[in-house]
């Protein structure tokens, strides 16, 4: 029996799958992959275990249909929920996923009352919320997956745009999981150049744009949403938190004052450690930053507000 640290996967589709062989192949890890369809956590355990002998990791992801096996569990990652179906509406999927990550947050949380939650479901701000109010954890321990994802396209465009590296590219984006994120401009650089100096502002401005509706351009491609970035994206902030790496990342925290913004979960910049949100990050923003913010902050509220609890 493994007595490595115990991360635990809920939701075995794409994002979590993807999520769980990111964390296999750390070798560092004992991974638990849940999902209540049977089998299929089974399955995708089984092929991760066995890609272990190809690539060199050890074979310790287990599938499971039931929440014993993720007992004491350091992470647990909640990838469950259902995408967009045709002539769904949104309030209509914010209460069928607000019913699933409520009822596996409870589940996780009788198992790994020490955890850390790292909530990746979408409409993500609001199941963020769900999640806090379900666990009743304090916000340090409920933290959401969307800035790396949304930075992650940025930097793509950027590095494309310039033809730099993709690993000399930083950036932040802050505000909601939605159309109204704010790319934050002036705090993007190629290694250490300003960005405004690189690029002319109409350039600037489309890869902004393109980066607030990235998750839409999958959707559009694939009929479904992205799973590689966002799976790779939640196993980073597994690594943060678990390796204590005090890494300043954009995430999802609850914000009780900063930027502006009360009892609302929003994305920006943290200390992300083995005590979940160390610190969440205060910079200063333009007036036209400020109001993207609020006007992000604002879209958050509406979807929140559809929450039964
Ligand atoms: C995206 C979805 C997964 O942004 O939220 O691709």
């Amino acid at each position: 029996m493994s007595k490595r640290p115990k991360v635990t996967v809920v939701g075995a589709g794409n994002v979590g799958a993807t999520c769980a062989l990111e964390l296999a192949r750390r070798d560092a890890y004992d991974v638990v992959l849940v999902d209540i369809v049977e089998n299929l956590p089974q399955g995708k355990a089984l092929d991760v275990d066995q890609m272990g002998a190809v690539l060199g990791f050890e074979p310790i992801v287990t599938g499971a249909n039931d929440y014993e096996p993720t007992a004491g569990s350091d992470v647990v990652v909640i990838t469950a929920g259902r995408p967009r179906a045709p002539g769904m509406s949104r309030d209509d999927l914010v209460q069928t996923n607000e019913q699933i990550v409520g009822s596996v947050t409870r589940e996780a949380v009788a198992q790994s009352p020490e955890a850390i939650l790292v909530v990746v479901s979408n409409p993500l701000d609001a199941m963020c919320h769900v999640a806090k109010s379900v666990s009743g954890w304090p916000k340090q321990r409920v933290v959401g997956m969307a800035g790396i994802l949304d930075t992650s396209r940025f930097r793509t465009f950027v590095a494309w745009e310039t033809g730099a590296s993709v690993k000399d590219v930083q950036t932040l984006v802050l505000g909601g999981h939605g159309d109204q994120m704010v790319p934050l401009v002036s705090a993007t650089a190629v290694g250490g150049v300003p960005l405004a100096q690189l690029v002319a502002r109409d350039r600037i401005d489309d890869m902004v744009e393109r980066t607030a509706k990235g998750g839409g351009e999958i959707v559009q491609l694939l009929g479904t949403s992205a799973w590689y970035a966002p799976g790779a994206a939640a196993a980073q902030m597994v690594d943060a938190i678990m390796l204590d790496e005090k890494r300043l990342l954009p995430c999802t925290a609850y914000l009780e004052g900063e930027y502006g913004i009360d009892g609302l979960y929003m994305g920006v910049p943290v200390k992300l450690g083995r005590d979940g949100v160390e610190e969440i990050v205060e910079l200063e923003l333009s007036d036209d930053e400020q109001h993207a913010l609020e006007a992000s902050a604002e879209a958050v509220r509406e979807v929140v507000a559809v929450l039964s609890a």
